[in-house]
């Protein structure tokens, strides 16, 4: 899959999933544009990706002024106006709800859920994102459709992003613009890491157990994340695609 002409945003590109995605997709030509918090691991990544005119922003999700800038600055610059935004950014949280404050929950979204659409919101401002239509894809989870003890919270604004991407597939089909989400199941990355080693030996083979393949690659999610921003889904807009190994067919 080709996307030599493509310039792509990729929010939550400093590790795991977006970063493989940023490696993937400039391996199949795109010039990216990469966003997170921490400015090493970002340098790092440019620095793994094949290609050149790869850029980064070092800036908080809930920023939505200096992210609203960054986009408008690069739309202006090198490479033009973007074609495709995946948003890969999250925070995991495990929390029974008789423990959960208010804070934490609007903390949630606030990482997890709304920057995706303001950041939409920004590409949509004129001359931001490509005249002739693109691509976005939001990294849900498949806790976005499915339950899980003191995951309430993660559901809900995995769930938000399901509902979002949906909502956007029909309203920016008018553009040419489409939009999907990606439900992985778990994979290996800092934060899958960090869940199974906060379980029990017996709660982490639980988790295994309920993936019927196995616990997924990145490169999984990474294959899924390129078909849907390469010509190659042309015409699918508004759907999940479930990356995880058979958890939700049970
Ligand atoms: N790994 C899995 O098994 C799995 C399964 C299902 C769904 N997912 C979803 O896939 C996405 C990626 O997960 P991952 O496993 O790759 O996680 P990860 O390795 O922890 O990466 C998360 C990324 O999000 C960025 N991020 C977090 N908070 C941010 C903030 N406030 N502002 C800007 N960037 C922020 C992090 O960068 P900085 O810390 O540098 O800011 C990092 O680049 C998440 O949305 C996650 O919920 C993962």
């Amino acid at each position: 899959m080709n996307l030599d002409n493509q310039k792509i945003l990729i929010v939550g590109a400093s590790s795991g999933i977006g970063r493989s995605t940023a490696i993937g997709l400039s391996k199949a030509g795109a010039r990216l544009v990469l966003v997170a918090r921490t400015e090493n691991k970002l340098k790092e990544v440019i620095a793994s990706c094949e290609g050149e005119g790869h850029t980064y922003f070092a800036i908080d999700v809930k920023d939505e002024k200096s992210l609203d800038e960054a986009i408008t600055a690069s739309a202006k610059g090198e490479g033009g106006a973007f074609t495709a935004f995946v948003y890969s950014a999250g925070q995991e949280g495990t929390v029974p709800l008789k423990f959960a404050k208010s804070e934490f929950l609007t903390d949630i979204v606030q990482v997890n859920t709304i920057p995706a659409l303001l950041i939409t919101k920004s590409l949509m401002k004129k001359g931001n994102f490509s005249s002739v239509g693109g691509s976005i894809v939001f990294i849900s989870s498949v806790m976005g459709s499915l339950g899980q003890p003191a995951k309430a919270a993660y559901c809900m604004s995995k769930g938000g992003l399901l509902a979002a991407s949906k909502a956007l597939a029909v309203e920016l089909a008018s553009k040419k613009i489409r939009v999907n989400s990606i439900s992985p199941g778990m994979v290996m990355t800092d934060m899958s890491s960090k869940i199974l080693a906060s379980v029990s030996e017996e709660n982490a083979n639980e988790i295994k157990r309920m993936h019927p393949l196995g616990i997924g690659e990145v490169q999984d999610v990474v294959d899924g994340i390129q078909f849907l921003v390469s010509d190659k889904s042309k015409w699918i807009t508004g759907i999940d695609l479930l990356i995880d190994g058979g958890y939700s067919a049970q």
